[in-house]
């Protein structure tokens, strides 16, 4: 029901497109300009954040407790490149999530500030405001507020490394002048600005604004544009969308080619999670340990190898794939998919993937001839959005002022 829902909301957006009159012109303009505030100016209402999303594509939800405006925007902007916010001063958020790198990291699995390696790789930022539930298989974090604790405070593993009170952290952050106005004008109200409650409020919003809509395909599909993309390319979106071969957008539908999303008018979207037959080892557990994906939450043998399907957008930006970075290419993606889950010869990891109980039945398999490979490929090339992985309102605004 819910993947009929995401094939057909693709369609609305397919034929949206084609009847805004508007859309060439919103490819001209920059997306997410933040205001330029300057900090400490006493203002009596904080000034609305201003949305730059062109048709046909919604705005994300936003909490009622924790609206938009554009000075909280700059100062969850500030916080993010912030290594005061790691215990050991050594890491940003950003660090994790480079923009250049499609605000993942290129390793397979991420390192803590004190050298933990998380079980799991980093994961892109891309549209992360539209996700119903954050982290690669954790169906009870359903907030950027509530997900921002996890690497502030989190311990298995460690990745900011604050201690859980975050009493530490606040003082560091009162000690630093320039905090105080970027949090007064962010908070007007709040007495007690500089809180962990407000950096967490802060942090969400600076990544609410983290959206990709400006992609080649974007311009190809709904700017109407015929050229924007490769020969090859459309080739590859033909494959992606063809039920019997790539099969692809059934699990990574919609205009942001993922998993079902929430938005301004549709809040209720519950998270899907797909086995994809990346691993079969023999046992009652086919995944790796501690990486059993949604059982770790359920519990239920059923939901061994279940994960999120991410966006692709920005795809060919954010190698090494998966939840554990265990795929280096995006040919060893399709590869994995077209053998309908990958076989692992030999070693602790070994098993036929194809076989595994739990997999999904839209992981086929589908025979890859002459170019097939190579324009999967292109398509997902053309979801690379060079204007919001330069978008300068997303960079570190401390550069030169440390
Ligand atoms: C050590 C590297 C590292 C640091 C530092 C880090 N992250 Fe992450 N981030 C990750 C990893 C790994 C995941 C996947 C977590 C999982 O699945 O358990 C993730 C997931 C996320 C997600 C979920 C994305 C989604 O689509 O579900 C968000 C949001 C996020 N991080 C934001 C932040 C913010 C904000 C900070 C700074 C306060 C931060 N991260 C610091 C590595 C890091
Ligand atoms: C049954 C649902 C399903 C289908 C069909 C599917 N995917 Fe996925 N995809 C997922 C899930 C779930 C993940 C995360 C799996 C994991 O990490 O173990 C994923 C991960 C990916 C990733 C890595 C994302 C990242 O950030 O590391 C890429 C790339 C990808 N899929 C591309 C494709 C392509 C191309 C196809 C079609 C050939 C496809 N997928 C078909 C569900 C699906």
């Amino acid at each position: 029901m819910r993947r009929g829902l995401t094939t057909l909301s693709a369609l609305v957006f397919t034929l949206g497109a084609v009847c805004v009159a508007s859309a060439l012109r919103w490819l001209d303009r920059p997306v997410a300009t933040v205001a330029s505030v300057a900090p400490g100016r006493a203002s009596a209402k904080p000034e609305p954040y201003v949305w730059d999303i062109p048709a046909p594509f919604p705005r994300p939800p936003v909490p009622a407790d924790n609206p938009m405006t554009a000075a909280k925007v700059l100062l969850g902007r500030h916080l993010f490149y912030d290594a005061r916010l790691s215990g050991n001063g050594r890491l940003t958020c950003a660090a994790c999530h480079t923009p250049s790198l499609g605000f993942a990291d290129g390793r397979e699995q991420a390192i803590g500030s004190t050298g933990d390696v998380h079980p799991r790789s980093s994961m892109t930022l891309t549209n992360v405001a539209y996700n119903p539930a954050y982290n690669w298989a954790d169906p009870t974090t359903t907030t950027l507020e509530a997900q921002v604790l996890v690497p502030l405070f989190g311990t298995s593993p460690v990745e900011m490394g604050h201690a859980a009170d975050g009493a530490e952290l606040l003082q560091r952050l009162k000690t630093d002048p320039r905090y105080r106005p970027l949090f007064t004008d962010a908070f007007p109200d709040d007495t007690a600005a500089i809180s962990v409650r407000n950096v967490a409020r802060a942090l969400a919003s600076f990544q609410r604004t983290l959206i990709s809509v400006r992609s080649p395909y974007d311009r190809y599909r709904y700017g109407g544009d015929r050229n924007a993309i490769s020969d090859a390319a459309k080739r590859g979106e033909v494959i992606f969308f063809s039920g019997q071969r790539g099969g692809c957008f059934q699990c990574h539908g919609g205009w942001n080619f993922s998993g079902g999303i929430r938005h301004e008018r549709d809040t209720l979207t519950q998270a899907a999670f797909f086995n994809t037959g990346l691993y079969n080892l023999p046992g009652g557990t086919s995944y790796p340990s501690p990486n059993t994906g949604l059982h770790v939450h359920t519990g239920l043998p059923g939901d061994v190898g279940r994960f999120r399907a991410p966006t692709l957008r920005n795809i060919a930006e954010t190698a090494p794939y998966m939840h554990d970075g265990s795929l280096a290419t995006l040919e060893d993606v399709i590869d994995h998919y077209a053998a309908g889950g990958r076989t692992i010869a030999q070693g602790p990891r070994a098993g036929v993937g194809h076989d595994n109980p739990n997999k999904a039945p839209a992981v086929h398999g589908f025979e890859l001839r002459g170019t097939d490979r190579a324009d999967l490929v292109a398509f997902l090339q053309s979801l690379t959005d060079s204007t919001f992985l330069g978008n300068r309102a997303f960079s570190d605004p401390w550069r030169g002022r440390r």
